[in-house]
């Protein structure tokens, strides 16, 4: 691990009470490329000047620190258990310029969180969530209680979906249950891995249309993400994708999300 690439937050950084703005990352179905998009659009909002925290809300199989090749002194374990305030758990990721609260990788030990430590949590994030212009959750896979609350706490949520069936089923599940839980809510759809843009477009047009005719409810459609070789290369070096290919396809659509959620 590169010890350089992550320092403590000094206390005293990002005082100023900010918007505080929580967007959360699901998409039901796993493997689709939420923990890879949170990273990037945390990288790209914090290149626009915002300050990011980036919370691995994905209590089973955490793994921001993972992609990052980071290994953290504390972490959301060290949270749950009393051993370290939420605050004192953050780290700096230098080579981004934003902030993350890594979960607890390779354990499953945060999986089956007690609903009142998960609220206090959440509170504690909401504390910290005013130091930062944006707090983004990378959720866990599936739809069980935790992954629930936490897209209907959220102020956004981002649902990922692919071309592939199972995906589009999965992320129409996750948006049945957000407009259940959230009346007046704001869901918005990522199209990741699409073979082209237009490909990606039909796809999210595919979702939308079931949404409107089912959930009386049309999500907007925040982006598509094209299939891109260099996201799979930037992952296996441990690297942040806008870092080592700023110019390559799937930088310039994360960029373009990152543009338009910044307005
Ligand atoms: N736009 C893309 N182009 C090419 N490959 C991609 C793209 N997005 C994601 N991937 C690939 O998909 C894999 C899974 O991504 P990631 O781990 O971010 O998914 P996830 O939804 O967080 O998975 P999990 O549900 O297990 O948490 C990555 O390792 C990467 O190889
Ligand atoms: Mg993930």
């Amino acid at each position: 691990m590169n010890q350089s690439a992550v320092r403590r937050t000094p206390s005293g950084q990002a005082q100023s009470h900010r918007s505080g703005r929580c967007i959360a990352v699901a998409s039901g179905k796993g493997g689709v490329g939420k923990t890879w998009f949170a990273i990037t659009l945390a990288h790209a909002l914090a290149q626009r000047g915002q300050l990011v925290l980036l919370f691995d809300a994905d209590l089973g199989l955490a793994n921001i620190d993972i992609q990052l090749g980071l290994t953290p002194a504390l972490d959301l374990g060290s949270v749950v258990s009393g051993a370290a305030s939420l605050t004192d758990a953050i780290t700096h990721f230098v080579p981004g310029g934003f902030d993350i609260l890594a979960g607890r990788s390779g354990t499953g030990s945060l999986a089956a969180l007690e609903p009142e430590v998960l609220e206090r949590l959440l509170s504690a994030l909401a504390a910290a969530a005013a130091r930062y212009d944006t707090v983004l959750l990378d959720l866990g896979a599936g739809l069980d209680r935790s992954v629930r609350r936490m897209a209907a706490w959220a102020d956004t949520l981002l649902v990922i979906a692919t071309e592939e069936p199972t995906s589009l089923t999965d992320a129409y599940a996750t948006l049945k249950l957000y407009t259940a839980d959230r009346l007046e809510g704001d869901a918005r759809l990522v199209v990741n891995l699409s073979s082209t843009p237009a490909a990606g477009a039909r796809t999210a047009a595919t979702l939308t249309r079931a949404c409107t005719a089912f959930l009386g409810h049309t999500p907007l459609v925040a982006g598509t993400i094209r299939r891109d070789a260099h996201v799979q290369d930037a992952i296996r070096r441990q690297t942040p994708l806008l870092t080592r290919y700023p110019t390559c396809p799937a930088s310039v659509d994360v960029e373009r999300i990152a543009a338009m959620l910044a307005e």
